[in-house]
């Protein structure tokens, strides 16, 4: 304990604002733990010639976030939390479960644009409490939100199309 500097987030008086910043990256990991699993899902249910380039897109994305959800759990552990284990996870995307019909690739599109902006509304808090105080995780939080808003825009496009085409 006397070995921690007095610096930053790590510093002894910032240990409430530590407690704060794990809490709110422990939300982002399962965030991310359940991205995957929703997009593994969503890549292999669909249906059709026009499903095909958005599930090609998701197979992508979920090793993305796959990455996101490790460098989230690797920074609460550098920040003395401990990753949680898998009967603390609870599921909260049911705009990302498998439609009706399997053809239904604008619930899928607009499933992912939902989980991407909850991304971006949560990191973009986050950036907000480390400012000034944890850098580090600021700047890790600022590279995974480009990604996501990379993914929102991407898909975005796809909803575009089928709005033009009038299938959305
Ligand atoms: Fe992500
Ligand atoms: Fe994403």
């Amino acid at each position: 304990m006397t070995t921690r500097t007095s610096q930053g987030i790590l510093a002894e008086e910032n240990a409430e604002k530590r407690e704060q910043v794990i809490e709110l990256l422990t939300k982002a990991y399962w965030m991310e733990i359940e991205t995957v699993m929703s997009y593994i899902t969503n890549s292999v249910n669909p249906d059709g010639l026009r499903a095909q380039e958005i599930v090609e897109s998701l197979r992508q994305d979920i090793q993305e976030e796959l990455g996101h959800a490790q460098q989230f759990a690797a920074r609460i552990k550098e920040l003395y939390g401990v990753v949680p284990g898998s009967l603390e996870f609870s599921a909260e995307q049911s705009y990302l479960q498998p439609p009706d019909q399997q053809t239904d690739i604008v619930h899928v599109i607009k499933g992912v644009i939902e989980a991407e902006t909850g991304a971006i509304e949560h990191y973009n808090r986050i950036i907000e409490v480390t400012d000034g105080v944890d850098f580090v995780t600021q700047d890790m939080v600022i590279a995974i939100l480009r990604d996501e808003e990379g993914h929102r825009r991407l898909f975005e496009g796809f909803l575009r199309e089928f709005e033009a085409d009038g299938l959305a």
